[in-house]
């Protein structure tokens, strides 16, 4: 079987690998590219286009992580992307850019599907939570290995503001908030996503997960709370397994 091709894209960068399903890692070294601007579907086609064919010539799917909503391949929000995006069938558009088959997914739910298959989650039963910390905030809901898409656990109003606004890696860069300062922000709103959906397991993930020991103690809650294991390959892991598994079927 060749190696289907993950794709994340992501606001500063975009990066590209084929993906070995069986070891869920990269089967060659990744391929990045600054994000063009604006970062319009146009533009960032362009983009996959070089990382794709900077790889020997292969007809396998690709997935695509994309920030926001994605429902049967439209894009359905563009909080912290180019607004041009916006109801626009980005698997119809990359799939005709690429000449392969195209399929774009919510980027927190490819990485959460990369960490039930191959990382911190991974045979764990019951619900699972991942948040991913970034610019914004992401949001994973697996139940038993199964993945529930789009739950946007990011834009949760807590105390009148949107979670992600007050509590995301940015907002503590933003505000330069110390450690114990972003971690009480966490801790509310950790326990606020408890009461609401008692899962069994979160896992937290995002560029900041690498420092876990500086803040993951901090986080007062009831539930097991870990680290993501698969960092920044989760992403075009989690893009690769989705190309794969819906190659062949309508959307
Ligand atoms: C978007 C989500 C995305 C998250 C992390 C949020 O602003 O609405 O779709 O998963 O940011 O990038």
């Amino acid at each position: 079987m060749e190696h289907p091709f993950g794709i994340d894209f992501g606001g500063t960068g975009i990066k590209g690998a084929p993906v070995d399903l069986e070891r869920g890692d990269f089967s060659h070294d990744r391929v990045r590219i600054d994000t063009p601007r604006p970062a319009t579907p146009a533009a960032v086609a362009q983009v996959f286009r070089t990382i794709v064919e900077s790889f020997p010539a292969s007809s396998s799917p690709v997935g695509v992580t994309v920030p926001g909503i994605v429902r049967h391949g439209v894009v359905h929000s563009a909080a912290n992307i180019d607004p041009s995006w916006m109801g626009q069938d980005a698997d119809a558009i990359f799939t005709a850019a690429l000449g392969r088959e195209v399929h774009v997914v919510n980027d927190a739910d490819a990485a959460g599907l990369a960490e039930a298959e191959y990382g911190a989650a991974r045979g764990r039963r019951g619900q699972v939570l991942v948040i991913t910390l970034g610019t914004g905030i992401g949001s994973a809901m697996i139940w038993d290995g199964e993945l529930v898409p789009n739950t946007e656990l990011g834009h949760l109003e807590l105390g009148g503001a949107v979670a992600e606004v007050t509590t995301a890696t940015s907002a503590r860069e933003r505000e330069d908030l110390s450690w114990e300062a972003w971690s009480e922000r966490l801790t509310t709103y950790f326990r606020h996503l408890e009461r609401l959906f008692s899962p069994d397991l979160f896992v937290v993930g995002g560029g900041v997960s690498k420092s876990w020991e500086k803040f993951g103690h901090r986080i007062e809650i009831d539930t097991e709370i870990i680290p993501a294991k698969l960092q920044n390959r989760a992403g075009i892991v989690g893009a690769a397994l989705v190309a794969h598994r819906k190659a062949g079927q309508d959307d």
